[in-house]
């Protein structure tokens, strides 16, 4: 493999040659404290940081890019940190969907603008991970990827809690009168123990073991738990690492190809992942020039099944599943249907990091010839009511749904849907089907998780759990249920779920992949004369951008102006 010699790095142009600018990019590094040692010849590693203190899952990585420094320094490399949009999941509002494209816009622009030669991705929380390496594959650095990692289990009166799915479970027995608010209290001070991300295969878990799988992250990184030694010393590695990477010029483009996205999906399926993911990959799949579509999605999910006994479809906690092996354990298990020649950020290919990797917990990660669910993660439905596909998690549902007609409530938006909900006379049955519309990109803004809409308190009572849900939003990846979701086109902008009324009967089949709204034609057609859309959510600054150029679920919901792999000019150092 040839390597680069100091001359060829981008930071040279900065800093290595001997005009008025690099005379002052020299002396204000020397202001700040460096001296030439630091910096001659060396690779400059950017680390792009996610830390904020408002970001629970991210209270670690303060200290984790020292670790990360420690192992650029070692490794003969200049180490700048570069602060990033943090993107809580839990305090960013209207929803962190809004801003991963400010996010990934962020990345790419930090690294192009910044003398930098490759750069180090740090985060985890749910739109984070994509919103890093949008930007990272745009901007064509090398790049490595470091996972938050999971939180520790949560643990109220000796039973495990997981992030999200007990918050839904636990609220819902609340609502039905189950438990006390002094049980809801306790809760609250035991689900979240440690710093790290969700510890169930939410989308955090699952972006973060997908973008191992694509090979951005060392192997194994995904798995480890944020509290765990192994992490500062993964971020050690990942800083060694780096500097290599940029010696060797190994970018996002020879690593992230159209089998290295198969894996990613595969492991998407396998792990019973987020359907978060989908829009995700797709999004970074796009920047990268890979044709990814949802059909992708559907086609592997009836040849991958669902492996990880995780909670929301399963029962442990990725706590768990980092000891019965982690990710490369599972990888191993299902490698016959990956395509083991994928290169990495290790420079070697997929096949050579798992190698050696086994399952020490069975029932954690199960086997292809064992599997949890038949199936894989995800399934994409079409038909009249979502012409260009919407999303279901099977595992996650009560089986009864999987083929269903039943009569629809309609609620024009959130705000109705929560008014009705709690009606003690509202008209449902458990078979009813519950809508809700403007939830989408552009509706929401920016396709909130609210698509696993609470069961009415009428049928709360009664003991029901689970009924279909379908909406043009999202649902967190620690969510569950018969949850039909990212319907597209959405309804704000006149797709056919905008004409839904109560009363309507619809018609799920998932086996078929299929999802109709038994109404005419004519009749569909005389609603829509007779629909009006809704007028712009915001008017100015990045709000009105957003709402301007953000594309549809299926497209992967990324900015019209940043798709694609066209060169952006790197700028003229003057
Ligand atoms: Fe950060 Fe769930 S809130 S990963």
């Amino acid at each position: 493999m040839s390597r680069k010699k100091p001359e060829d790095l981008r930071s040279h142009r900065w800093l290595g040659v001997a005009d008025m600018r690099s005379f002052g990019h020299r002396s204000r590094l020397r202001q700040i404290g460096y001296d030439a040692d630091d910096w001659q010849d060396k690779p400059v590693i950017g680390i792009i940081n996610t830390w904020s203190e408002i970001n629970p899952c991210h209270a670690h990585l303060r200290v984790r890019a020292e670790n990360v420094k420690r192992g650029v320094l070692q490794a003969g490399g200049f180490p700048i940190e570069l602060p990033a949009m943090s993107l809580s999941e839990t305090f960013v509002k209207p929803s962190t969907m809004m801003y991963r494209n400010m996010l990934a816009m962020e990345t790419e622009e930090l690294l192009r603008s910044h003398p930098l030669d490759g750069a180090v991705l740090m985060g985890g929380c749910d739109k984070t991970t994509p919103g890093l390496v949008m930007g990272a594959i745009s901007m064509g650095l090398p790049a490595i990827y470091i996972p938050a990692g999971p939180m520790l289990r949560g643990n109220w009166k000796g039973n495990f809690l997981g992030s999200g799915s007990d918050v839904w479970k636990y609220w819902t027995e609340k609502r039905a009168g189950n438990i006390t608010d002094e049980d809801w209290n306790e809760i609250e001070g035991g689900i979240a123990r440690s710093f790290g991300t969700c510890m169930v295969m939410g989308t955090a878990a699952t972006m973060m073991a997908i973008t191992e799988a694509l090979g951005l992250a060392l192997p194994g990184a995904s798995s480890i738990p944020a509290a765990d030694s192994n992490h500062p010393r993964m971020c050690g590695t990942a800083g060694r690492r780096i500097v290599d990477m940029v010696w060797e010029d190994l970018t996002p483009n020879k690593i992230l190809t159209t089998a290295a996205f198969d894996n990613a999906i595969k492991v998407h399926m396998a792990m019973g992942g987020s359907t978060n993911a989908i829009i995700h990959v797709v999004a970074m799949a796009r920047r990268a020039g890979i044709p990814v579509d949802m059909e992708r999605f559907d086609q592997l999910s009836r040849e991958i099944p669902v492996l990880a006994n995780v909670r929301p479809s399963g029962k442990y906690l990725m706590e768990d599943f980092f000891y019965a092996g982690g990710l490369r354990a599972l990888m191993m298990g299902m490698k016959e249907k990956l395509d083991l020649s994928c290169m990495t950020v290790t420079g070697e290919t997929i096949g050579q990091n798992i190698e050696g990797a086994e399952i020490n917990i069975p029932d954690v990660i199960h086997t292809l010839a064992d599997p949890i669910y038949a199936e894989g993660a995800t399934a994409v439905l079409k038909g009249n009511l979502a012409p260009n596909g919407c999303v279901i998690k099977p595992a996650a549902a009560d089986k009864r749904f999987l083929k269903h007609r039943g009569k629809a409530i309609a609620f024009e938006d959130y705000n109705h849907m929560m008014r009705e909900i709690e009606r003690d006379d509202l008209d449902v049955t458990p078979d009813h089907i519950l809508v809700l519309k403007n939830a989408g990109p552009k509706g929401g803004p920016g396709m909130p998780e609210w698509g696993m809409l609470p069961i009415p308190k009428r049928l709360l009572g009664q003991g029901v759990r689970d009924m279909i849900r379908i909406s043009d939003g999202r649902m967190s990846g620690t969510s569950y249920g018969a949850c039909i979701l990212h319907v597209a086109p959405e309804s704000f902008i006149g797709g056919p779920l905008a004409f839904v009324q109560t009363g309507d009967e619809i018609e799920i089949d998932v086996d078929k992949r299929s999802i109709h709204l038994h109404v005419s034609d004519a009749e569909l057609a005389r609603r829509k004369a007779a629909w009006k859309q809704p007028p712009p959510r915001y008017t100015r600054g990045y709000g009105a951008m957003f709402s301007e150029h953000i594309g549809q679920a299926d497209q992967g919901c990324d900015f019209d102006f940043l798709e694609g792999t066209a060169a952006t000019a790197d700028p003229e150092i003057h």
